[in-house]
C-alpha cells in the first residue's frame, strides 16, 4: 500500500527534500518566511532547534499554528517578512514566496538575517518565457496527478499569484544581488537557489583586510 505523505503532495513539497538537504548541522535557529500553512516549516523544525515561521496573512498563520499543534519547536508569527526584526539564523527559506516580494530587496534582506556560514534557500516559481519552457512542464504534467492521488494533494491553502519574472530575468538578477548563489532548474515550473553566507563577508568589510 502507498504510504501518504504527512503533509500531502504539491509542486511544492516535492522539493522540501532538496531545500533540506541544504540545512547546515547544526542548525540552531531557522527562518521560514512566507511559511503559508507551515508544511515545510514542520519538516524544518525535525532539523533545527527553533524555527520562526512568519507570514504575512493572519488567517494562515492561524490555520498553520493548528496544523502545528505538535511541533514545540516552531514558532509562528503574524509578521511581513520585509521589515522582520529578527537576525542570526543559520538558515533562511523563502518556499513559492520570492515572486509574492520585491526580487532583489527580498534577497537582500534573507542575506542579511543570516549569520557568517549561514544558507538561504529558495524555492521559486518561473514565468513561462516560451515553448521550451512550456514544454517539459507539460509533458511531466501526468507525473503531477499521479502523484497528487498517491500521496494526496495538498493545496497551498494561502495566498498565491501568478510569477512575472523569467528564468533568465531570475538567474541574472539573482548572480548580481547573491554572488556564488547555485541556481537549478526544475520540472514544474520551479527552480531553487541555495547561497551560503561564507565565513568572510564580514571580515573583508573590516579597513584594511586584504
Ligand atoms: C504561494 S504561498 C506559499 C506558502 C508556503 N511557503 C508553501 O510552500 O505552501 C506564498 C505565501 O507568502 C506569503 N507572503 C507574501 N508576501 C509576504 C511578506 N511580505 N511577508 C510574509 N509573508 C508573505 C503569503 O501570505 C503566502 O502565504
Amino acid at each position: 500500500m502507498a504510504v501518504r505523505a504527512l503533509d500531502g503532495w504539491n509542486h511544492n513539497i516535492h522539493y522540501h527534500p532538496e531545500l533540506l538537504r541544504a540545512v547546515p548541522r547544526p542548525c540552531l535557529r531557522a527562518l521560514d518566511a512566507g511559511c503559508g500553512l507551515g508544511a515545510f516549516a514542520r519538516r524544518l523544525a525535525r532539523v533545527a532547534a527553533v524555527v520562526d515561521a512568519i507570514d504575512r496573512d493572519a488567517v494562515v498563520v492561524a490555520r498553520a499554528r493548528e496544523l502545528s499543534a505538535g511541533t514545540p519547536n516552531l514558532r509562528l508569527t503574524h509578521a511581513d517578512f520585509l521589515t522582520w526584526p529578527e537576525s542570526s539564523y543559520d538558515f533562511v527559506s523563502l518556499v513559492a514566496t520570492l515572486h509574492h516580494l520585491p526580487f532583489v530587496e527580498a534577497l537582500t534582506k534573507a542575506a542579511s538575517l543570516l549569520r557568517p556560514n549561514g544558507v538561504l534557500a529558495v524555492l521559486g516559481l518561473h514565468r513561462n518565457a516560451s515553448v521550451f519552457d512550456l514544454a517539459p512542464n507539460v509533458v511531466v504534467f501526468p507525473v503531477s496527478l499521479c502523484r497528487r492521488l498517491v500521496h494526496g494533494a495538498s493545496e497551498v491553502g494561502a495566498p498565491t499569484r501568478d510569477p512575472t519574472m523569467t528564468l533568465t530575468e531570475i538567474r541574472t538578477e539573482a548572480a548580481a544581488a547573491l554572488p556564488g548563489a547555485v541556481f537549478r532548474r526544475h520540472l514544474l515550473w520551479r527552480y531553487s537557489l541555495i547561497w551560503s553566507k561564507g565565513p568572510d563577508r564580514l571580515e573583508s568589510r573590516c579597513p584594511g583586510s586584504p
